[in-house]
């Protein structure tokens, strides 16, 4: 994947020093999985706060202003998970569909092996959760299950991470240049094993104690 000479105007990295500092602190390999989780889910507050800036208010009396737009959360397993508790907490009225999609490690292709899509979508705006954007193969396999499910305009996709690598981002606004990418940071670029540098190792293994990282 050749990358592009300017960025795509879909990506958006955060440079709020708050979101900078809580970075750090998930890169440091002495973060043990509790603390982790944990700044994952303020993370995830933060960049669902950004990516939300042109959402659709309606202000009501009672009830959440956000409910203009309807809006459906796609965690991808398992890294996902761990951002989605945040985002109900600024989207309380979001319904959330899990998708299960893992990277086999040798080809670095996406399988698919869990979809809790409802049968119809109806929604304005999904957010696809997921810390890492590496080779874009995960992230361009949800945007395509989401299009072929009944995602498509006026229905938005927006693809929230923590991390997005250059070639990741490539990936996406080549094939889904209808999609707009929120993350933390954009990294250097991605090693010969897929991950991310500099990155923060393995996000679903540091997120549940599972694995070595990176
Ligand atoms: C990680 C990550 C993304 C994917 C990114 O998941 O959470 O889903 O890799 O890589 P890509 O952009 O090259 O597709 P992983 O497959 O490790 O599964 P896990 O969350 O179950 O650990
Ligand atoms: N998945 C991760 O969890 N980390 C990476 O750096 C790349 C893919």
């Amino acid at each position: 994947m050749s990358l592009p000479a300017t960025l795509p105007s879909t990506l958006h990295v955060s440079t709020h020093p708050a979101v900078q500092h809580k970075l750090a602190i998930l890169r440091d390999e002495r973060t043990e999985p509790k603390k982790f989780r944990e700044v994952v889910r303020e993370l995830s507050w933060l960049l669902g706060y950004e990516a939300l800036a042109d959402a659709r208010i309606r202000p009501l009396t009672i009830r959440t202003p956000l409910e203009e737009d309807r809006i459906g959360l796609v965690p991808i397993l398992r890294a996902g998970l761990g951002m989605v508790d945040a985002m109900l907490e600024l989207m309380p009225t979001a319904e959330v569909w899990h998708l299960g999609l893992f990277r086999d490690e040798r080809t670095l292709r996406p399988v698919e092996y869990y979809n809790k899509l409802p049968d119809s979508a109806s929604v304005d705006l999904c957010l696809i959760l997921d810390p890492m954007l590496a080779t874009g193969g995960s992230a361009t396999a949800a945007i395509e299950v989401l299009k072929r499910w009944g995602a498509v305009t006026p229905v938005r996709i927006k693809l929230v991470n923590l991390i997005a690598a250059p070639e990741g981002v490539a990936a996406v606004a080549a094939a889904h240049p209808d999609v707009e990418i929120h993350c933390a940071a954009l990294d250097r670029q991605l090693n010969d094993k897929g991950y991310i540098m500099p990155g923060l190792g393995d996000a679903g293994d540091r997120q549940f104690g599972t694995g070595k990282a990176g």
